[in-house]
């Protein structure tokens, strides 16, 4: 099943050069995204892994949430969304690490997790980890547990495993 939906996402894949600067080849993966049996094929997947496993889906903002929505409502559950600083309304918990140049944070609401529940936290790509160890961080600073981490891409020669010790990261393709 995994090879079905690898090689169906790296059919649906499109390689951008020079974005979102100079050197860069930008990983697109918005044609899986308006092909609703290609899509299907991946999150059937990711569902299928992880199903009675996990108690909710958490998602990062902006593309985590294009794969985390739709894969919650598919296994029967709610999607909590990871966002960007000043977004989410009332009280929130906050994450800042550290980008190339400068530092970013995310948030999540306060009332997202129910203490002790079973979390899928999804996104597109696995970069730096940077990320990810934040939303790791973030999510279990609220009292859930981060069971596994699925991302559709690892740039791999970015490391971003080394800031996930210990964690149970899966993606479908790597490169
Ligand atoms: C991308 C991607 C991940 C993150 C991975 O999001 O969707 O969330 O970068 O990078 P890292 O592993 O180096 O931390 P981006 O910040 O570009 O935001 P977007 O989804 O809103 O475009």
């Amino acid at each position: 099943m995994t090879e079905d939906a690898a090689r169906i996402l790296a059919a649906h894949t499109r390689e951008v050069a020079d974005f979102p600067k100079p050197g860069v080849m930008f990983k697109d993966l918005t044609p899986l995204f308006r092909e609703p049996e290609a899509f299907q094929v991946v999150l059937d997947d990711i569902a299928e892994r992880w199903a009675g496993k996990v108690d909710v889906v958490a998602g990062v903002e902006a593309r985590g949430f294009i794969l985390g929505a739709p894969l919650a409502l598919r296994m029967g559950l709610g999607f909590v969304p990871i966002r960007k600083a000043g977004k989410l309304p009332g009280d929130t918990h906050t994450r800042s690490y550290d980008l190339e140049y400068g530092t970013a944070t995310i948030e999540v609401t306060t009332d997202a997790f129910t203490a002790g529940h079973r979390v899928l936290l999804v996104d597109d790509v696995l970069a730096t980890g940077g990320t990810a160890a934040a939303a790791c961080d973030l999510v279990e600073g609220a009292g859930a547990e981060v069971v596994a981490l699925e991302m559709l891409l690892e740039l791999s020669f970015l490391n971003g495993r080394d800031k996930l010790p210990g964690r149970e990261v899966r993606a479908i393709l790597v490169d």
